[in-house]
């Protein structure tokens, strides 16, 4: 089975193991955390053909063939996504151990529509929990995030 991963591709033994198994223990991607493995935390999201899925709830033969995008695939060389400087900027962790779903679930959202209010942006990101309780600094980088998107040309991945 082939694996398209961060624009790559990996030939994967196929055998019923979930995605995010196969990215931390096959490929060494090990950006992608594994929270609480049924489906509750939002850490170990990856984004799929641009939608962000939990890694811990799909089987790696499930996405054969699909583009995964995970966090070691977000900024092009040295050059940070604007997601990830955003975070940076706003210093929207503790731990950071939720980080990598955050910013990933941020991607697809401003993606999918950049002009959603507060409300919205609160009900999108419900998936993603942070223990360290970092929300709002989280919500100010989504925030500042959107912002640079309208004044760069090709932010959002
Ligand atoms: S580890 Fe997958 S949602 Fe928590
Ligand atoms: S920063 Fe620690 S879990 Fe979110």
């Amino acid at each position: 089975m082939i694996l398209k991963v961060n624009g790559n591709e990996f030939e994967i033994e196929a055998a019923a193991r979930t995605l995010l198994e196969v990215l931390r223990t096959d490929l060494g991607l090990d950006g992608t955390k594994e929270g609480c493995g049924v489906g509750m935390c939002g850490a170990c999201t990856i984004l799929v053909d641009g939608k962000p899925i939990s890694g811990c709830l799909i089987l790696a033969e499930q996405v054969a063939g699909k583009e995964i995008l995970t966090i070691e695939g977000l900024a092009k060389g040295k050059q940070l996504h604007p997601v990830q400087q955003a975070f940076i900027d706003e210093r929207a962790f503790q731990c950071a151990y939720c980080t990598p779903g955050f910013i990933l679930t941020t991607v697809a959202l401003l993606n999918e529509d950049p002009n959603l209010g507060e409300g919205e942006i609160i009900e999108y990101l419900a998936g993603n929990l942070c223990r360290c309780g970092s929300y709002q600094n989280i919500l100010n980088a989504v925030r500042k995030a959107n912002e640079s998107r309208k004044s760069v040309a090709d932010v959002i991945t």
